[in-house]
């Protein structure tokens, strides 16, 4: 079984990558997504949504990280594309799921799920330009307002000569609300030769169980319930109980140091009550901590608190 951590925007930095990998059981990690509109991006660019290039493209617990990258242009996807791999990226991901309004509104994301041979065009373009032994991957919804392009959607990504397919259990309409259709990624993988991952609505080992019976995949990637407990793919693959609120804790101060030291650091306080929020979900100390720090601004009083 191979675990992804999920890409998330504005969650899912380096530094959290550092901190989730390190507690075991992932396999490999997405950046959060490049935003590619009709321009080469510069270097600084990739390292930006990715600083780990620096070091192998792997975390420092040595879990690689691959590029994710958006947009509506092959040709420009394709470019981009080759520059990611040439700095080490392991691959490149293309995302087809972003619901953002401005995203969409600029034929970026899931709108894309309405035109398989979009999916086609992009995908069979950045597949011809990136060296052969690099995988190229793709992520998508079940659908945009509904799922009827679905099995469309996934032969196009198929044809294309794609490498992996992650499926976000949920059209773009869905949104994140529950539940997750696990069901229709297995109709999916009937009609597809094509290695899948299923994605969305895994909470706990025992979730990770049921999406596996029930999408027929063996691999999965997961988001937020990697935030909401942070030992999720360790248990998952051994087993082990969830880690004590004492240890989420000390991940807590660690986060809290490094995104100080970061260059983010003036961002740290709604970070740290943002990842608060998740991990509230599964632990009820959090709940506790967060009500301490909801209306508190500067990091120090947070750190005191922590
Ligand atoms: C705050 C947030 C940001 C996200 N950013 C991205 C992104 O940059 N690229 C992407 O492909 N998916 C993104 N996603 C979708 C997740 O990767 C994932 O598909 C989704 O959260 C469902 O998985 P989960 O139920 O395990 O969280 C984002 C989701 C959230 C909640």
């Amino acid at each position: 079984m191979r675990l992804l951590l999920a890409p998330m925007e504005g969650v899912v930095d380096h530094l959290m990558r550092d901190l989730l990998t390190a507690e075991g059981g992932f396999d490999l990690c997405v950046t959060e997504f490049l935003r590619v509109v009709e321009q080469l991006h510069p270097v600084r660019s990739f390292f930006k949504i990715c600083p780990e290039l620096a070091h192998g493209a792997k975390t420092p617990s040595g879990v690689p990280v691959r590029i994710q990258l958006l947009g509506q242009s092959p040709h420009w996807l394709a470019e981009n594309a080759v520059r990611a791999v040439e700095l080490g990226s392991p691959g490149v991901d293309l995302n087809f799921g972003c619901p953002a309004k401005t995203v969409n509104r600029n034929r970026g994301g899931s709108v894309l799920l309405k035109e398989p041979e979009a999916l086609y065009a992009i995908i069979s373009e950045v597949r011809k330009a990136v060296p052969a032994h690099q995988p190229v991957t793709a992520k998508i919804r079940l659908g945009y307002d509904d799922a009827s392009l679905m099995l469309d959607n996934a032969r196009a990504v198929a044809a294309a000569g794609a490498n992996e397919l992650v499926i976000h259990a949920r059209t773009k309409r869905d949104g994140y609300r529950p539940p997750a259709y696990w069901d229709q990624i297995a109709r999916i993988k009937e009609e597809v030769q094509l290695p899948i991952v299923a994605n969305g609505e895994i909470w706990t080992p025992e979730d990770a169980r049921r999406c596996q019976q029930q999408s027929h995949c063996v691999d999965l990637m997961l988001g937020r319930g990697a935030l909401a407990c942070p030992s999720l793919a360790h248990s998952i693959k051994t087993g082990a109980k969830r880690r004590p609120w004492q240890q989420v804790l000390a991940l807590l101060k660690r986060y809290s140091l490094f995104e100080i030291q970061g260059d983010k650091g003036c961002y740290y306080p709604n970070r740290l009550k943002q990842w608060l929020q998740f991990l509230r979900l599964q632990y009820p100390e959090a709940q506790a901590l967060f009500d301490q720090v909801k209306t508190l601004k500067h990091k120090e009083e947070l750190l005191q608190c922590i």
